[in-house]
C-alpha cells in the first residue's frame, strides 16, 4: 500500500479507511491478555529507531508505544549534540549510518523536507527501509491527520460521517503542521466545509488554500458566531517556536480560546479537538465536557500508529487472521 509515510496527500479514501479499520481491530485485539501477547509476537525481529531533532512527548510517546505494542525493539537520538552531527557529519550520512542498524526509522524534524528527502535517499542505495513522518517542519504531520480523521470517524459514528459536516480550525493555522495535513485529508470527504478562524497575522495562507477549488471554505476572525456552525472545533496553540522576532507575543489570541461560557454556544453533537500540547486556548474547565475529544485523540493516535507500522511491515493480514479466527 505504501513503503514510507511521508504527507498526507499520499493517502486516498480507501487507504484512511484501511488504516482506520485496522487500528480499530488492533484497539480490539489488545482488550486482552491474549491479545496483547498475540501483538507482541508479530514484530519482535524488527529494531526501530526515533529520530527525534524538536520537542516531543506525546509523538514521542506514542510511536514508542506502538512499536512496543507490536514486540519491536526501540533506540533514540533525541539530542542531535550529542551525536556526530556536531562533528559535522550530514544529516543524510547520519540516517545512512542509522540504517545499517534498524529497520524502520522515526522522524521529527524542523526541516520541512528532511523526512521527504531521507526516503528519496533510500530509493538509490541497496538497503532499504521505511521513513516515518513524525512532523516535520511547520509543513506536514501525516500521522496526527490520520489520527484526527480516526477521532472525528470514532466521534460521528451515528451522525452520518465526515461527509456534510463543518470542521473549524482555530488558531495558528498559518504555521500549524497539523492543520495543513488535516486540512488536506479532509478533501477526502464528501462535501466537507473547513472554516478557518484566526487573527490576521495568523490566518491559513496558500499552503492550505491551495487546495481551494477541492474544498468548500469560510475565512473568519469572528470566533464565536462560527463556533455555532461548526461540527467539530479544532483548537491550536501559537506555535511561537517559527517566530522571527517575537511576533506573536504582539498578537491578541484573547478572542480565539475556548472557556466554559462557550459551552452552551456548541452544537450538541459538536466535537472539540486539539492535537496538544495546549496552551491557554481550551480552559481545562472544557475536559470533563462529553465533546472533549482531545484527550481520546492522544490515544486513538497511539492505534493508528500500531496500523501504520503493521502495514509497513505487511503484517495487517496476519492481524486481520486473528481478529477472524478468534471472533
Ligand atoms: C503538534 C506538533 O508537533 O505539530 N503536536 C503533536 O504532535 N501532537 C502540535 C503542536 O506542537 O502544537
Amino acid at each position: 500500500m505504501f513503503n514510507n509515510i511521508i504527507t498526507s496527500d499520499q493517502f486516498n479514501k480507501s487507504d484512511v479507511s484501511y488504516i482506520c479499520t485496522m487500528a480499530t481491530h488492533i484497539r480490539k485485539i489488545a482488550k486482552t491478555k491474549e491479545g496483547l501477547l498475540f501483538l507482541k509476537s508479530v514484530l519482535p525481529h524488527k529494531r526501530a529507531m526515533l529520530y527525534f531533532d524538536q520537542p516531543s512527548t506525546r509523538t514521542f510517546l506514542s510511536f514508542y508505544s506502538a512499536c512496543q505494542i507490536l514486540g519491536m525493539n526501540i533506540a533514540e537520538v533525541r539530542d542531535i549534540n550529542t551525536s556526530s552531527e556536531l562533528k559535522g557529519e550530514s544529516p543524510e550520512d547520519s540516517i545512512r549510518t542509522l540504517s545499517s542498524y534498524f529497520d524502520l526509522i522515526i522522524i521529527r524534524s524542523k526541516d520541512k523536507d528532511f523526512p521527504k528527502r531521507m526516503a528519496n535517499l533510500f530509493l538509490n542505495i541497496e538497503r532499504t527501509i521505511p521513513i516515518i513522518n513524525a512532523g516535520s517542519g511547520s509543513a506536514e504531520h501525516p500521522t496526527q491527520a490520520l489520527l484526527d480523521i480516526y477521532t472525528l470517524l470514532r466521534s460521528f459514528e451515528n451522525t452520518g460521517g465526515i461527509t456534510g459536516k463543518n470542521i473549524m480550525f482555530v488558531g495558528d493555522l498559518k504555521r500549524s503542521r497539523t492543520v495543513k495535513s488535516l486540512s488536506k485529508l479532509l478533501t477526502l470527504y464528501y462535501d466537507v466545509h473547513q472554516t478557518f478562524v484566526a487573527p490576521k497575522q495568523l490566518q491559513a495562507t496558500d499552503e492550505i488554500l491551495q487546495f481551494s477549488d477541492k474544498i468548500s471554505y469560510t475565512l473568519s476572525e469572528d470566533f464565536e458566531s462560527q463556533l455555532k456552525k461548526a461540527d467539530a472545533i479544532y483548537m491550536t496553540r501559537i506555535q511561537s517556536e517559527w517566530d522571527t522576532n517575537g511576533e506573536s507575543s504582539k498578537i491578541d489570541i484573547s478572542k480565539f480560546c475556548l472557556n466554559k461560557h462557550h459551552l452552551n454556544l456548541l452544537k450538541k453533537d459538536a466535537v472539540v479537538m486539539h492535537p496538544l500540547p495546549r496552551r491557554n486556548e481550551i480552559g481545562t474547565e472544557i475536559d470533563r465536557d462529553p465533546r472533549a475529544m482531545y484527550w481520546r485523540q492522544v490515544r486513538n493516535g497511539m492505534w493508528i500508529r500500531v496500523a501504520l507500522i503493521a502495514i509497513l511491515f505487511s503484517v495487517d493480514v496476519k492481524i486481520l487472521k486473528y481478529t477472524y479466527n478468534n471472533s
